[in-house]
């Protein structure tokens, strides 16, 4: 294990417990600008670590454009007044009329959001104009996800064209999520990319000469933003999440991103032997995701065995050295996936050189603040 990650008193951390690495936090925010070379083409998601702290280190760096998925993280943001908030997520029922609210309160941040379907574009413009408020809406794209979206084509230049058309909303470009790439090698990666955006570009050229502007085309995850940090697209901001917290799965999975270090472990003790080959920690589900599948939910750091049952406070490991173990142990285990793992705790404990300095609230992991 890293000897960085080894607290010298853990006896101050209930577990299980989240631990945040400020230290390597502002080492991958300066790898993020490092590999686009200019914060402003920076638009990094807010839901991998939902905290204001993390938001305040990054405009620190310059970067002043985020992008989120929730209306509370949207209020969290504005919170801190970032300059220029995406939400990237359709609007739809009372959501529009609690957008249109957030635009209102918080006038020192630019927002922005996302639609892919006439109604919606409808039902926002309805909340807008009855707020007396406006913003700019960005047309979502499908490339390949098939999760949201309208494909590149005929269909998506009307929703455009609405857009334009609409009251209290402004057509701001594209949001291009590929959130299907990835492809371990990067000249996969790098393949899908070119792939995925010649009908995005030749929709934008259509637009444009049809006399309608598409100034900004927010791109791409983790995955693919060292493909998308390398492209000449004009008005394009990269919006990786992850890799700011980097988890054990991306951090196996692209090792083109060898630069980025695991900034977040989870503080596990053993709180039982059952067997003489099986050693439980309080490492349920509920303090680890649980979207990656049983048994790799997670990777206990210098404890090798078979992660056999994990139930909501429980994870059983079968190795054949258990007795090495007592209750009360300290381990340190890797998040397969951090984004939801950060949500599910109320707090994450601060550490730099080895010690726990501060405690960060999980701010927006909340549905609602005050809106
Ligand atoms: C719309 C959108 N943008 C950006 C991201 C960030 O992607 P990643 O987690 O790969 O960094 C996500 C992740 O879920 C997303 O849904």
């Amino acid at each position: 294990m890293n000897p960085e990650y080894r607290l010298k008193d853990p006896s101050q951390v209930f577990s299980p417990g989240l631990l945040f690495y400020k230290t390597l936090i502002a080492r991958n925010i300066k790898a993020l600008i490092a590999r686009v070379g200019d914060p402003s083409r920076l638009r990094p998601h807010v839901k991998t670590h939902k905290t204001r702290q993390i938001v305040r280190m990054e405009r620190e760096a310059g970067i002043t454009k985020q992008k989120c998925a929730t209306i509370a993280e949207a209020e969290m943001l504005g919170q801190c007044e970032v300059p220029d908030v995406l939400l990237a997520y359709p609007m739809v029922g009372p959501n529009c009329a609690r957008f249109a609210q957030l635009v209102k309160k918080y006038p020192g941040t630019k927002y922005s959001v996302i639609a892919d379907h006439a109604l919606g574009i409808q039902q926002l413009s309805d909340a807008m104009r009855n707020a007396g408020v406006s913003a700019e809406v960005f047309l979502d794209v499908d490339v390949g996800q098939h999760r949201t979206g309208i494909a590149a084509g005929p269909a998506a230049r009307q929703l455009y064209e609405q857009l334009a058309r609409s009251s209290g909303l402004k057509p701001g470009g594209f949001h291009v999520y590929d959130g299907h790439n990835h492809q371990h090698p990067i000249e996969e990666r790098k393949a899908a990319v070119e792939k995925m955006l010649a009908p995005v570009l030749e929709l934008r050229d259509t637009l444009t000469k049809s006399g309608l502007s598409v100034p900004r085309l927010v791109v791409g995850g983790t995955p693919t933003f060292p493909v998308f940090a390398t492209l000449e697209i004009a008005g394009a901001e990269c919006s990786p999440g992850t890799c700011v917290l980097n988890d054990f799965n991306y951090g196996t999975w692209f090792q083109d991103m060898g630069e980025f270090a695991h900034a977040a472990l989870l503080l596990t003790r053993v709180i039982s032997r059952p067997t003489a080959t099986r050693v439980t920690f309080d490492l349920g589900y509920k303090a680890v995701a649980s979207d990656p599948p049983a048994g790799k939910r997670c990777v206990l750091l210098d404890v090798k065995g078979d992660h056999v049952l994990q139930n909501e406070e429980h994870l059983v490991v079968e190795m054949p050295d258990a007795e090495r173990f007592q209750p009360g142990d300290v381990a340190y285990a890797l998040p397969a996936h951090v984004c939801p793992t950060s949500a599910m705790h109320q707090f994450a404990y601060i550490v730099e050189n080895n010690q726990v300095v501060d405690r960060w609230d999980i701010a927006s992991r909340d549905r609602v603040l005050t809106i």
